[in-house]
Formats: C-alpha cells, sequence, structure tokens
C-alpha cells in the first residue's frame, strides 16, 4: 500500500497535488511520500518483531539524505557499499554504530573511514580483501569488525544482472572456503570477526531461495562454532520483492519472509542484521514526466515525455515494466490506447514501456511512473548532458525539494579545454609548458 493516490481527479502524494508540485519545481521529478516510507518500515520491522533485528536500509536503494534520515528515525541503521554512501548515511544521522558497508571492491581509504567512524561492521568478500583490512586495521592501531560474506551457490531466481549468490557471481566467498577463511582470519592481527553475511540477489519474487541460503548459514554457524569460532551476529541481506504491476503471481510478504527466518536463523543466538532496499523504499516514490509529444509512427504511437533513460535506467537496464498513470484522473468511461511512452535520448532502448494501454493523452499532461523509489534517482546519470533531476519529499500536507535539479553550467563547469585547445594555443605545445601552466 502506499500513498499516491487520486483525489478529485488529481494524483496526490499524500495531501499534495502531484500538479502543484510540477508546477513549483518542474519536470521530471521525483516525489516522494514520507507516510508511504514509514509504512513500508513499519511492516518490514513488525513483521521481525521478536528477533529484535537491526534493520540497516541499504542506500543504494534511494540515497537522499532525506529518506535516509526518515528511515533513521524510525531506527533504522544504513547498509552502505561505498565511502560516499557511508557518508550520507552518518550525514543523515544514522549511528556508526548501525552502519554496515558491504561491496566487493573497498578501497583501503574506504576502509580506513569507515574504522575511523566507528561503524558496527566490515562484511568482507574476499582474502584479499581480509589481509588489506587487517592491515589497515593494524596501520590505525585497530581490531576491524568484520563479517564474512559468503556466497551460497543458489539461484535466486530473479533477472540476471540482480543476482548475486551463484557462484559464478563475483559476490562474496565461495561458501564450502568458509572454514578455511575463518580459521585466516583468526591468525590476523588486525581483524575481530564477528559473523556470517550474505546477499544473495535483488527483487525475489519466491521465498524458496532464501529459505535454502538461510539453512546454509544455519549449517555453517554450526559448523564454525564447532571448529571454536564465536560466531555472533548474521546478516542475511536484502532482495525481498516488490509489486511492479505488471507481477504475474503476488509476491511474499514481509511477513512470509520473517516466517522463513524464523524457521531457519531464528534460534541461533545472534544478532539478526537486515538490509532491505526496495521494499522500503520503492513503492515510495513516483518519477513525475510531461508529456511533450503524441507522435503517430506507421506502426505505433509513441507518447514522447521530457524523463528519459538517464533519469530512470531500470526499464532500459533490466527491462522493469513500472506501471505509469495520468496525473489527472481519467473519466472511468475514457477508454485506452495503445501506446509506446518513450524519452529524448538518442537510442532505440530510452523506453519506459511499450505497448502500454493509456488513456488519451495529449502534450503538456502529466504522467506518474510508479514505484520508482528505488533504484531510480540513485542511478540515474547525466547521459546526453541531462542534468540530473529534482527530487521532493512530501510529508502530509507539506513538501520539501530535497535534492536540487542539476543545472547544464553546473555540468560545463567541471570540464575544461587542455592548454593546447586554447584559443591562442600555438600549434603544437610541450609537456613543460603544459605542466608550468
Ligand atoms: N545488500 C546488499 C549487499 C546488496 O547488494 C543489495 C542490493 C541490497 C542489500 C538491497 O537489496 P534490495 O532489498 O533492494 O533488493 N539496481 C537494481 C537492484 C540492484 C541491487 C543491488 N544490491 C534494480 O534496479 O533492480
Amino acid at each position: 500500500m502506499d500513498h499516491f493516490l487520486y483525489r478529485d481527479g488529481r494524483l496526490h502524494a499524500e495531501a499534495i497535488a502531484i500538479d502543484d508540485i510540477a508546477d513549483h519545481v518542474g519536470t521530471p521529478v521525483y516525489v516522494y511520500s514520507t507516510a508511504t516510507l514509514e509504512r513500508h518500515y513499519g511492516v518490514f520491522r513488525s513483521a521481525l518483531d521478536g528477533i529484535d533485528p537491526l534493520v540497516c536500509y541499504a542506500v543504494k536503494a534511494n540515497g537522499n539524505i532525506a529518506v535516509i534520515r526518515t528511515l533513521a528515525r524510525l531506527g533504522a541503521g544504513a547498509d552502505v557499499v561505498s565511502g560516499g554512501e557511508m557518508r550520507s548515511a552518518l550525514a543523515a544521522g544514522v549511528p556508526p554504530d548501525r552502519i554496515v558497508f558491504s561491496g566487493v571492491g573497498k578501497s583501503r581509504d574506504e576502509m580506513a573511514e569507515a574504522l575511523r567512524a566507528g561503524i558496527l561492521q566490515i562484511n568482507v568478500e574476499s582474502e584479499p580483501e581480509l589481509e588489506a583490512l587487517s592491515e589497515v586495521a593494524v596501520s590505525l592501531g585497530r581490531q576491524a569488525p568484520a563479517a564474512i560474506r559468503i556466497n551460497p551457490d543458489i539461484d535466486a531466481h530473479t533477472h540476471a544482472k540482480i543476482t548475486t549468490g551463484r557462484s559464478e557471481n563475483k559476490f562474496g566467498i565461495e561458501w564450502t572456503a568458509a572454514t578455511a577463511v575463518f580459521a585466516k582470519a583468526t591468525a590476523l592481527p588486525g581483524i575481530s570477526l564477528r559473523g556470517l553475511a550474505i546477499h544473495i540477489g535483488s527483487q525475489l519474487a519466491d521465498l524458496e531461495p532464501f529459505r535454502q541460503a538461510f539453512h546454509r548459514v544455519r549449517d555453517l554457524t554450526t559448523m564454525l562454532r564447532a571448529n571454536g569460532h564465536s560466531i555472533d551476529t548474521l546478516d542475511l541481506g536484502g532482495g525481498l520483492g516488490i509489486p511492479y504491476g505488471d507481477d504475474a503471481s503476488p509476491l511474499p510478504s514481509p511477513m512470509q519472509y520473517a516466517e522463513v527466518v524464523k524457521q531457519t536463523v531464528a534460534d541461533l543466538e545472534c544478532r539478526l542484521i537486515f538490509e532491505p532496499g526496495r521494499v522500503l523504499a520503492g513503492n515510495a516514490g513516483v518519477l513525475v514526466t510531461r508529456v511533450l509529444y503524441v507522435k503517430n509512427g506507421a506502426t505505433r504511437t509513441f507518447v514522447i515525455v521530457d524523463a528519459a533513460m538517464n533519469d530512470l535506467l531500470r526499464p532500459t537496464l533490466y527491462g522493469a515494466r513500472h506501471a505509469i498513470v495520468p496525473v489527472r484522473e481519467p473519466d472511468a468511461t475514457t477508454g485506452h490506447t495503445v501506446v509506446d511512452v518513450v524519452g529524448p535520448i538518442c537510442e532505440s532502448g530510452d523506453t519506459f514501456a511499450g505497448d502500454i494501454a493509456l488513456p488519451p493523452v495529449k502534450a503538456g499532461d502529466l504522467l506518474a511512473i510508479r514505484t520508482a523509489g528505488a533504484y531510480g534517482a540513485a542511478m540515474a546519470s547525466s547521459y546526453n548532458v541531462r542534468p540530473l533531476v529534482a527530487e521532493v519529499m512530501v510529508n502530509g500536507n507539506a513538501f520539501a525539494v530535497i535534492r536540487e535539479r542539476g543545472t547544464i553550467d553546473e555540468l560545463l563547469a567541471r570540464q575544461h579545454l587542455p592548454a593546447w585547445l586554447a584559443d591562442d594555443a600555438p600549434p603544437r605545445i610541450t609537456k613543460d609548458a603544459i605542466l608550468s601552466t
């Protein structure tokens, strides 16, 4: 359930009419609903009642500090995968002891920053990374609190680009090597191992892969304990899927997911960490876009909008189908026509939806692309020199711009002409001359 509903014929985010936001802030614009974020966090968290979880919001889903802070105020920690995400979480007010740092390629600088900040745990994904972390920790006179992310070799049955728990994926340490890696870690002076971590993929529509993966974690925990290691934390990752509007069957609920957790690992007396991203933020956001033109092609009708694949990459990258609705509520008797909703970018892949049934739309109309709160703004780029779009957060009858629209001037200001391309440059210029400029 979300808080994007029609009232008096206009799509609202909570009590604010979306067309008012578009008038004030322009389009394209991401609009987030505080009440929806809060509701989704509440549903996820209360499903886990009884096991005292630490819910670390996966910042990669939506890294806006207002989104992070909204969740942090409810008690969420943060799962981060870069120095930038860690700083965002800290800037949003997440206490360091609720931050976990995941990812296959942490740099030594990122490790040092994490250790200085005093975060809860660093999830290590390879032996070389373990050695590097130990060295960095020793150089700072500390021990790094760490967990080993294992790769359980389980197929998450999701899109190939977002499945992470198969042995051919780059993530984690082969589960069969866990015993050897724990033995090695014990001998490293800068490492204090706390437990295990997994994350098998994103947008899982089926609970069975979770069940298999959690069983594997359970077996490993028992085995490692028998070998004398203390396993205090189990980080079970994120991945729970959400409806996008065209789903073949209902998606598992947080309650059903929690049931699997309770049946598999809840009795191991470990602190359980979760890293949900999409399930918290996905349905809490829409991308609002204005129709530029309706073009009747030879075989199809194209609704050309001002948002593009650089603003919301998911349809192009994963073939994702986000529901698209008009901001002005169509009359119940209005018929639909089948159209392609496309952006202005010079690629045929810049298509939000092919063959989608929409009520008649004309230039100037607003459309809302739904379920865009996760991996929408976060994955945006300035391809085609299109500045990043604005983000707005609604809270009841208030709204605020939480990220300003970028400008072309900003993009150009970061570019520089080399000396030899200056208007007054001599035809050839030496390296010394360039270095002295
Ligand atoms: N933890 C780790 C270590 C992750 O790699 C991810 C997502 C999460 C947690 C959060 O997963 P979630 O609960 O959001 O499924 N850009 C893609 C999704 C990529 C997910 C990458 N990792 C998309 O738009 O579908």
